[in-house]
């Protein structure tokens, strides 16, 4: 054997040792996929011309300002959060046919949770009578969801669960001023849940996440009393201090650079460009804010999912409800961005590939 020879046989080996460990490492890759969504929303609708007969407003001006038509109310007495995030819980349960001792954890995003404390998924997990999962709430307003779904993934990627409810909920009737026609015509309730579970399968679910919080929306969207600042008293009460507040126009604003630089900045991250998006699916405050975004991504209409007119604000819930309406139009491989901003202000977006075909899934 010449050098020669020994030289092209070591590179030979070391190639062949290269590519043996990137196949290890890509097959035993877990990938975070949704696997299927479920969605509830309470019978009682609120028109926009109910809402004119309590305050001076008009549909006119919520249509045309707004977007919205109307919302869904949870009416019933003594019926919180967890009622809805439940239901829908249980619908993403029954349309996948996973098996409630698989589920490894539940998380709730919420603003409006049932208690301070326990943790509305803790009601949850009791409810649906999981055995072998933990719970918790996160805090993170309108972006709440699409945090949760991230937070799952990363555990599901990192090998500590395998499977997970993600839930968005929010009963945003219940902090909705309506004598303050500035602000109740906007919220609705509702929930919308996914799985997401581990899968080996290549090229599809969660890929990735760029998420801001920058601290600077406290004076202009917040509820001033009920929480360690400002405890409940006969003063918070009387004065009206337990509602949403909001300075609309500077949160307008900031929502809508904010989703529309970080959609930008997730495409830039992962090469893709205008042309690879399928369906962008925003949190959803209002119609002309998502135009906007859309505009500054250079997106059209018709590849952004919007469904606020029969629904409203309903914070946590907006994405995972516009993903349960649109189910029967994604499809497998498809690339889905999701982008939020809410109070704190929280924001970002994310991409997935759609793990399978939304057509084919029985209701
Ligand atoms: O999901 C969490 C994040 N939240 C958001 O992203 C919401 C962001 N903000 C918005 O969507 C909009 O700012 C609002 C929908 C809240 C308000 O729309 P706007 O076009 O910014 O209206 P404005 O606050 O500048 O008010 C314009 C006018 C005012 O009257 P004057 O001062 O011009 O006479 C308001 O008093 O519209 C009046 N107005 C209403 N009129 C009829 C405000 N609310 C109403 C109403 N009906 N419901």
């Amino acid at each position: 054997m010449n050098c020669h020879t020994l030289v092209m046989s070591v590179e030979g080996c070391f190639l062949l040792i290269t590519h043996y460990f990137i196949k290890r490492q890509s097959m035993g890759k877990i990938n975070a996929i949704i696997s299927g969504v479920g969605g509830y929303v309470p019978d009682y609708i609120l028109t926009n011309e109910e809402l004119s007969r309590m305050v001076d407003t008009s549909d006119e001006w919520i249509m045309t300002r707004v977007g919205i038509k109307e919302r869904h109310i949870l009416a019933e007495e003594g019926l919180g959060t967890s009622y809805m995030a439940r239901k829908a819980a249980k619908q993403a349960l029954k349309k996948t046919g996973a098996d409630p001792d698989s589920i490894d954890a539940v998380l709730v995003a919420t603003t409006t949770p049932d208690y301070k404390f326990p943790s509305t998924a803790s009601v949850v997990i009791g409810k649906l009578g999981l055995k072998n999962a933990f719970a918790m709430d996160l805090s993170a307003a309108c972006a709440g969801f699409m945090y949760a779904m991230d937070m799952a993934a990363s555990m599901i990627k990192c090998g500590r669960c395998r499977r997970i409810i993600v839930i968005g909920a929010d009963k945003m009737s219940s902090i909705a001023d309506y004598t303050d026609r500035q602000t109740c015509v906007l919220f609705g309730d509702g929930a919308g849940a996914v799985i997401m579970e581990a899968s080996e399968e290549e090229g599809v679910g969660a890929q990735d996440a760029f998420f801001r919080t920058d601290g600077k929306g406290l004076p202009f969207l917040h509820m001033k009393a009920g929480g360690s600042v400002c405890p409940p008293s006969h003063f918070t009460v009387s004065h009206r201090l337990h509602y949403i507040y909001q300075e609309g126009r500077t949160v307008f604003r900031y929502a809508v650079t904010s989703m529309g630089d970080d959609v930008l900045e997730v495409l830039k991250r992962n090469g893709l460009t205008n042309d690879d998006v399928d369906w962008v699916i925003p949190h959803e405050a209002n119609y002309r804010i998502i135009e906007a975004v859309a505009k500054r991504v250079g997106l059209p209409m018709e590849r952004i999912v919007v469904n606020i007119e029969r629904y409203g604000n309903t914070s946590g819930a907006t994405i995972p409800l516009a993903m349960w309406d649109h189910e029967s139009q994604l499809k497998k491989g498809q690339n889905v961005i999701f982008t939020a901003f809410g109070a704190g202000f929280a924001h970002g977006a994310s991409y997935y590939k759609w793990a399978y075909d939304g057509d084919k899934v029985a209701k």
